[in-house]
C-alpha cells in the first residue's frame, strides 16, 4: 500500500492561524416535516463557501442550496420522497441516490435512465426509501467534475425504532484539490489522475470544513454516520484509545463488532455507522488518524472531551439494527458470471473495445480512456446513444459475480439498484457476509458478490473513483423485466 504518491499533507495550503473550535454549523435538515410526502427542493448552482479555515478566503463551488455538503435529506424508512431538482449550472446534471434501491427511472443516470436536466430545467425524483440507513446523493453527469466541485450530500433514512443513543452525528468526509488561492483546481482531465489513483486532493474536510475537534462528553454514547463523498481518496480511520462498534456498512446492519486494531476502511461512496462510547477523560484529546496511504498518514481530527457535563452510564454492547427487506440470494442455485477489471498504469492492457470498435492501447490514450470491464470501455455518451449491457440477468434469479482486479490499483466497485452480499475474497469464504452496495478490490484481488436481480432496468456498475469511471471503468447490468 505504499506505492502511491499522494503528495498530501493536511495543511499544505493552510499553514497559518486555524481556529480550533467546533462551531455548530447551521445545517438545514430537509424532509422532516409533519406532512410526510412534502416535496423538497434542491438547486444546483455556483456559490461561495468557506472551506479553508483561518483567514483564507472563500472558495467558489458548485453546490446544492448553497451548502457544502448539500442539505441533509432525512426521512423515515418507508417514507416517500419527492425532490424537485433544479439545475442552475451551465451544463446538464442529474441526481443519483447512492445505495437506494429505487425504480430505474429515478436512478439519475444520464442517457441510461433519463436525459440530463438541462440548464434552467427541473426534474422531479420520486421514490420510497425501503431500506433504513446512511446513504448519499450526487450527480451522475460529468461526476468527475461536478462532485469534485462540491455537489453531493447525505441522505439518512431513519429506522422506525432507532437505537438508543445520546446523539446521532454525521461526518461527511471529502477531499479537495485546491489552488493556492483556495479555488477548485480545474484539472479534470489529467491523464495521470485517470490512469493512477484518481483525483486525490490536498485538503480533507469533515462536514465541509477543516474540523479540528469533534466534541464528546464523558460517558455518552453516540451514533456516528460516516460518508465518504471524495472523488478518489480512500480513508483508513484509526481511533486512538477508542473501540467503536461497527453497526452498519453502506446502510445495512452488520453484527456489532468492535474495531480497535484494524482501521475502518472507507472508499469513495462507502458509508459506515458506528456506535461510540465516549470512554475518554475530561479535558483530553484523542486523535483520529487516516493511515490508508501509508506514506501520508495524517491526523483527521481530535475527539475532544471538553469540560461539558458528564453522563453516567454503564454500557451494554449495542443491539444489532433491524435488517432491511433485501432478498437473500440462493447460493446453491445462483448463476455465476466472471467480471475482469483491466487497465491503468502498470496494468499491461493491450486493447479493448468501445461501442463495438477495437481500440489499441494507443487509441485508448488518444481518447483519454484507460480502463475496461470484460474488455469493454464505457464510452463518453450523448443524447441518443446507448450502450450494450455487460450482462443481462433474469428477474428474481440469484447471481454470483466473480470479480477480478487485474490492475495495479484499488477499485471500489459499486452496483446500482441492488445490494449484494460480499461472500468470498481471494478464494476465502467470508463469515457473516456483509450486505453492501460497494466493495473495494485491492490490486490483484478476487472478490465474489451475490445478489437477487429483483429490480428491473439498466443499472450502472462501476468504479467509484470518479476518474476511473470517467475513463472507461463503467458498464451496464441489465435486469430483464
Ligand atoms: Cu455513487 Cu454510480 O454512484
Ligand atoms: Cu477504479
Amino acid at each position: 500500500m505504499n506505492n502511491f504518491d499522494t503528495r498530501f499533507t493536511r495543511r499544505q495550503i493552510l499553514k497559518c492561524g486555524f481556529i480550533g473550535v467546533t462551531s455548530a454549523i447551521a445545517w438545514p435538515v430537509l424532509g422532516k416535516s409533519k406532512n410526510a410526502n412534502r416535496a423538497v427542493e434542491f438547486t444546483a448552482a455556483k456559490s461561495q463557501v468557506k472551506i479553508l479555515s483561518g483567514s483564507q478566503g472563500s472558495t467558489e463551488v458548485w453546490s446544492y442550496n448553497e451548502l457544502i455538503p448539500g442539505p441533509v435529506l432525512r426521512i423515515r424508512q418507508g417514507q416517500r420522497v419527492q425532490v424537485v431538482a433544479e439545475n442552475k449550472l451551465d451544463q446538464g446534471t442529474t441526481m443519483h441516490w447512492h445505495g437506494i434501491r429505487l425504480p430505474n427511472a429515478m436512478d439519475g443516470v444520464p442517457y441510461v435512465t433519463q436525459a440530463p436536466i438541462a440548464p434552467g430545467e427541473k426534474f422531479i425524483y420520486d421514490f420510497v426509501a425501503d431500506d433504513a440507513g446512511t446513504f448519499w446523493y450526487h450527480p451522475h453527469t460529468n461526476s468527475m467534475e461536478q462532485v469534485a466541485r462540491g455537489l453531493s450530500g447525505p441522505l439518512i433514512v431513519e429506522e422506525l425504532n432507532p437505537p438508543d443513543v445520546d446523539r446521532d452525528e454525521l461526518w461527511v468526509l471529502d477531499d479537495w484539490r485546491l489552488t493556492r488561492d483556495g479555488g477548485i483546481h480545474p484539472s479534470f482531465n489529467h491523464p495521470r489522475d485517470m490512469s493512477h489513483a484518481g483525483r486525490l486532493g490536498n485538503v480533507v474536510t469533515v462536514n465541509g470544513w477543516e474540523m479540528d475537534d469533534f466534541r464528546l462528553r464523558v460517558g455518552e454514547r453516540i451514533r456516528l454516520r460516516i460518508v465518504n463523498v471524495a472523488n478518489a481518496r480512500i480513508f483508513g480511520l484509526e481511533f486512538e484509545d477508542h473501540a467503536p462498534w461497527l453497526v452498519a456498512l453502506d446502510g445495512h446492519p452488520v453484527r456489532p463488532k468492535q474495531f480497535n486494531d484494524s482501521p475502518l476502511v472507507l472508499a469513495p461512496g462507502m458509508r459506515a455507522d458506528l456506535i461510540i462510547d465516549a470512554s475518554g477523560a475530561k479535558g483530553k484529546r484523542y486523535a483520529v488518524v487516516d493511515g490508508f496511504y501509508s506514506r501520508s498518514r495524517y491526523k483527521l481530527l481530535d475527539l475532544f472531551y471538553a469540560g461539558s457535563a458528564q453522563i453516567q452510564a454503564t454500557r451494554k454492547p449495542p443491539k444489532q439494527l433491524p435488517p432491511n427487506p433485501v432478498p437473500e440470494p440462493n447460493l446453491s442455485r445462483a448463476e455465476q458470471h466472471s467480471i475482469v477489471f483491466e487497465g491503468g498504469a502498470m496494468g499491461g492492457m493491450r486493447e479493448a473495445r468501445m461501442q463495438g470498435r477495437e481500440f489499441s492501447i494507443r487509441d485508448m490514450l488518444e481518447h483519454g480512456m484507460f480502463w475496461a470491464i470484460n474488455g469493454e470501455i464505457y464510452p463518453p455518451m450523448k443524447l441518443g446513444d446507448s450502450v450494450d449491457p455487460l450482462l443481462s440477468l433474469k428477474k428474481d434469479r440469484s447471481y454470483v459475480l466473480s470479480m477480478q482486479n487485474k490492475t495495479a490499483w484499488p477499485h471500489p466497485i459499486h452496483l446500482h439498484g441492488h445490494s449484494f452480499r460480499v461472500i468470498r475474497r481471494n478464494d476465502k469464504k467470508i463469515e457473516d457476509p456483509p450486505l453492501r452496495d460497494e466493495v473495494l478490490l485491492m490490486p490483484r484481488d478476487k472478490v465474489d458478490i451475490a445478489f437477487v436481480a429483483d429490480n428491473p432496468g439498466d443499472w450502472m456498475f462501476h468504479c467509484h473513483i470518479l476518474a476511473h469511471q470517467k475513463s472507461g471503468m463503467m458498464g451496464v447490468i441489465r435486469v430483464e423485466s
